[in-house]
């Protein structure tokens, strides 16, 4: 009886996102302001996550320096965002070809997550285009891993996955929108994301309780590790050593920096609400907490 009662609840809910996602669309194409050229004066990156930024070295590069770092970090993380979504839909799609009922509200919500996520994807890459940069493709380990997790890994393992993800980047928009100055395209990119992704965040915490309620501290456990895994893996793409060597500066002196600066503003800034939830169900115990502080010098 109360599982009727909270199916239907559920039910009830992912309809009013499907009606809010119908009612208000928004599109990338008359939402962002592609017109506005990008000009020297406008910030690229917040400077809570610009790698090297507050370290010595970064007062010893040239101003056309900082803005190259800038532009190669931030078009890193657009396009990571668009990779991690293609990987989304990959399992989105093989998700609901697994569903007998395609009328359910859950079908129809992921399918339109798919929609939402097919606008992200096209915006990012028209962001990549704007800031007007090459940015380097996943390495051959991430590929890896992207191929087999949507390949094999359970539907719960993968929605997990896609929240982690989710979490994080929604923390990055906010951050991306609060520094001053910021170019309007990459503002209104976040707010848009910012808007659908609370969605697709609230139907996934959702849509996970079925599997977190009955989980026991194997589970848990697994979960938690699949989580932080995730937020490394993403992380783990964004400073590079190319970029260095492209921008006239050794990469033998910025690279470990840079990445120790990222690792620290990453665990200041980006992982409040992945750790929230994470203890929503708890997640963290000895053991998952030595994952979490070693990989992602979270604060658990
Ligand atoms: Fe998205
Ligand atoms: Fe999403």
């Amino acid at each position: 009886m109360e599982t009727t009662q909270s199916s239907k609840s559920f039910e009830q809910e992912i309809e009013r996102l499907i009606q809010i996602s119908k009612d208000k669309p928004l599109l990338p194409e008359s939402f962002i302001p592609w017109a506005t050229e990008l000009e020297d004066h406008f910030e690229l990156m917040p400077k809570t996550l610009l790698s090297l930024y507050g370290h010595e070295l970064f007062n010893k590069m040239t101003s056309e320096q900082k803005r190259e770092l800038a532009r190669a970090e931030i078009a890193q993380v657009m396009y990571s965002y668009a990779w991690s979504e293609e990987l989304a839909c990959l399992f989105f799609f093989r998700y609901v070809s697994s569903l007998e009922n395609i009328t359910s509200a859950e079908c129809r919500y992921v399918l339109k997550e798919a929609e939402e996520e097919c606008r992200h994807m096209q915006m990012f890459s028209m962001a990549v285009k704007k800031l007007n940069v090459d940015p380097l493709p996943p390495r051959r380990l991430h590929r890896f891993a992207a191929w087999f997790a949507t390949r094999f890994l359970p539907s719960d393992i993968m929605f997990m996955s896609v929240l982690g993800i989710e979490l994080v980047t929604d923390v990055y928009g906010t951050e991306l929108r609060q520094q001053p100055n910021i170019y309007p395209v990459l503002a209104k990119i976040s707010q848009l994301h910012n808007i659908e992704e609370g969605r697709h965040i609230h139907f996934t915490e959702l849509l996970l309780k079925r599997y977190t309620e009955k989980a026991g501290l194997f589970r848990r456990s697994v979960y938690s590790i699949v989580v932080c895994l995730n937020i490394y893996f993403m992380r783990t793409m964004y400073v590079r050593k190319e970029i260095f060597r492209k921008i006239g500066l050794d990469p033998n002196i910025y690279y470990k920096p840079a990445y120790a600066g990222l690792k620290q503003k990453f665990s200041e800034h980006c992982l409040e609400r992945a750790t929230e939830f994470v203890g929503q169900w708890n997640g963290f115990n000895w053991f998952t907490r030595i994952i979490w502080r070693k990989l992602l010098k979270a604060k658990v």
